[in-house]
């Protein structure tokens, strides 16, 4: 069944796991989510972004999770609007039956701007006032995510700047959010804890404290009741980058947040983890094995079988990792 991601979360932090949410631009990857979710027993959250939403066309982005729904009809299902861009973006998702929308306020609407504090507050009211009235959960975003490695802002996808910035500026402060939350009522809420979006997050293996722990455990503790989600969290797994490499890609050395210290997260009230970078590497590597060892093939679904299959695994891997395990 649609539930709404409140739901979802409150179960995850009753029982103290976290759940991946997955990014779907199409078919093959709402399908591999899905088959993920039936072999682990976990809960769902597909999510789309406004880069999504552009690929596919709206329509096609709902009635895939619709698609999914009805072959899938036990398995507890969140469709959730990522980084919705404006009040004006969230009211229109919520309008296509969306049971969840991110209202990012952290940046102004043209999604680069860094945006004033009160700005963020207004619009995220605004949201929290109109969803709620429909059951819609509202997560939305406080600080500007960016590495601690580099002392720079986000600057994949757009989400922010590449200016060199202090460790303060870089994570979300605990006494804002407290009271950022006292005044937007949201659900859940995207913090700044040393991650980034994308494939190219810190240049240098991490050695065990990529994420600000310590910051996770104050925010948790000021907004007890508020979940909190974490951007930025693929893991760039090396044997994904080495077989992308190995048939013929050119990425450059990369690292991303390693699985432990997303568990740790999790202890500390981390709910909901964001997940697209993982899965574009997976399907990548697997299409370029594919089509390097079958010069013959043409027909794409031979090639999208493996793509699919190889982001299920990727899936699987992270709701056993999370802790999702049979809690569907
Ligand atoms: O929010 C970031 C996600 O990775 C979505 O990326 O805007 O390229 O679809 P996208
Ligand atoms: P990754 O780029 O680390 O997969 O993060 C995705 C994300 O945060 C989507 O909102
Ligand atoms: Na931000
Ligand atoms: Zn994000």
């Amino acid at each position: 069944p649609l539930v709404s991601m409140r739901e979802l979360l409150d179960h995850a932090a009753e029982n103290g796991y976290g759940i991946p949410a997955f990014n779907v631009n199409n078919l093959e990857q709402v399908q591999a989510v899905m088959e993920a979710a039936k072999e682990t027993g976990a809960p769902v959250i597909l999510q789309a972004s406004a880069g999504a939403r552009k690929y596919a066309g709206e329509p096609f982005i709902k009635h895939l999770i619709l698609a999914a729904l009805e072959s899938y009809p036990d398995i507890p299902l969140v469709m959730h609007q990522d980084h919705g861009q404006s009040p004006a973006v969230c009211e229109g998702a919520i309008g296509l039956g969306f049971s969840s929308v991110m209202m990012d306020g952290s940046l102004e609407a043209d999604g680069k701007t860094i945006a004033s504090y009160d700005y963020n507050v207004e619009v995220t009211r605004k949201v929290v006032d109109m969803a709620h009235k429909s059951g819609v959960t509202v997560e939305g975003e406080l600080g500007c995510l960016g590495s601690l490695e580099t002392m720079k802002g986000d600057k994949e996808d757009g989400h922010g700047t590449d200016s060199t910035m202090t460790r303060e500026q870089l994570l979300t402060d605990p006494e804002q959010a407290a009271d950022f939350v006292k005044r937007t009522q949201l659900d859940a809420l995207a913090i700044a804890i040393g991650t980034s979006h994308g494939a190219y997050k810190f240049s240098r293996k991490p050695t065990g404290d990529i994420l600000a722990i310590d910051r996770i455990r104050e925010i948790n503790k000021r907004i007890p009741n508020t979940h909190l989600v974490m951007h930025g969290s693929s893991s760039v797994p090396q044997e994904l980058l080495a077989m992308i490499n190995q048939y013929g890609g050119k990425m450059k050395e990369t690292y991303g947040v390693p699985v432990e210290e997303i568990q740790e997260a999790i202890k500390f009230g981390v709910r909901k983890i964001n997940i697209d970078t993982d899965i574009r590497l997976a399907m990548t590597g697997a299409v370029r094995k594919f089509l390097a060892e079958n010069l013959d093939k043409f027909d794409m679904r031979d090639w999208m079988k493996p793509a699919r299959e190889a982001a299920k695994q990727v899936c699987k891997a992270r709701y056993l990792q999370f802790g999702c395990e049979g809690q569907a």
